[in-house]
């Protein structure tokens, strides 16, 4: 049981076997999470860094979790407060913390491609928690291993990603996760929040969402990220809503029930309602829970270490 990489820099690089490997040792890891002591020594002695330059709730949490069940040692950097406000480079601040003998480390950073970069020029294992508009490969393990819970083997399952598709990372890693593994990926939203040329990575294109609702066994439904568009590429959100976001009447008038999903965080209102968002087909919260037993896995994992997991 072990990876065809050093760093999880993306989906991208990872083999269908390697998603495989992950999702059987987050199996395991879901198991000891049930148990009333939910912690494991695999990583005992191993020191791991926290690196967050850009502002995290879910994925944050997650990976510290995930790191002190496996009986790490954790430190946590968060670039506000940090000496990067006098200058300090992204290498200089990494080599920084390695010198304190720091053997993995988790990074956060708005610069797509950041993680890339680093790797280059340390020797730890590095893990992407989301580069900029590009990957964010734990949100997309946690994604397809709370679908195949659900819906078995992801193989010709049809997943829909909708919304804003030309900012989300979460999307980018869901296409190559979810083809890789098989399934049919529509992605749905206005055309301006659409890619040029994303057909090219395999998927479908469907600007009504109502037709990709029906087209589709599991939704993905993505946040606006009004934060990375530095122009305005919808008219407001009160429109965006009612064209794209999902509500309980679209749900009622398909013929099936889909599974509802959202990576968070939720802007409740416009690309999803609470109705569908806290309904019976949601497992939005399934998720965040299955987002500690993933990063426990890439975290075994990648650290080399070959104890047991039982
Ligand atoms: N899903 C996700 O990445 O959430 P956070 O930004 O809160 O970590």
């Amino acid at each position: 049981m072990s990876l065809t990489v050093k760093h999880l820099l993306g989906i991208k690089e990872l083999t269908k076997e390697d998603i495989q490997t992950i999702f059987k040792t987050a199996d395991n890891f879901k198991q000891v999470l049930q148990r009333p002591i939910k912690k494991v020594p695999s990583l005992r002695d191993t020191t791991i860094a926290n690196v967050f330059f850009e502002n995290s709730t879910r994925t944050k949490i997650s990976f510290e979790l995930a790191e002190k069940r496996l009986s790490a040692d954790v430190v946590n950097f968060s670039a506000s407060g940090s000496s990067v406000a006098k200058g300090e480079t992204l290498i200089d601040t990494v080599n920084n913390i390695l010198a304190m003998k720091v053997d993995m480390v988790v990074m956060r950073h708005s610069a797509s491609g950041a993680p890339w970069f680093l790797a280059k020029h340390i020797d730890a294992s590095i893990i992407n928690a989301g580069d900029g508009v590009n990957e964010h490969p734990t949100q997309a393990l946690l994604d397809a291993f709370s679908m195949r819970e659900v819906h078995g083997d992801l193989k010709g399952k049809r997943v829909t990603i909708i919304g804003d598709i030309l900012h989300s990372r979460v999307a980018l890693s869901n296409i190559f996760c979810l083809t890789k593994l098989g399934a049919e990926v529509t992605v749905a939203g206005p055309p301006t929040l659409i890619p040029k040329h994303i057909q090219d990575l395999g998927v479908r294109v469907e600007y009504d969402v109502k037709k990709a609702l029906e087209w589709c066994e599991i939704a993905n439904v993505l946040r606006i990220q009004l934060e990375r568009q530095n122009k305005p590429l919808f008219s407001t959100l009160r429109e965006y809503s009612l064209y794209y976001g999902i509500n309980r009447d679209m749900l009622d008038g398909l013929e099936k029930d889909i599974t509802i999903m959202h990576p968070g965080p939720i802007n409740r209102g416009v690309e999803i309602n609470s109705d569908v968002a806290d309904s019976d087909q949601s497992i939005i919260l399934d998720q965040v829970e299955n987002g500690v037993a993933i990063r426990m896995a890439v975290l075994y994992l990648l650290s080399g270490k070959r104890d047991l997991v039982e």
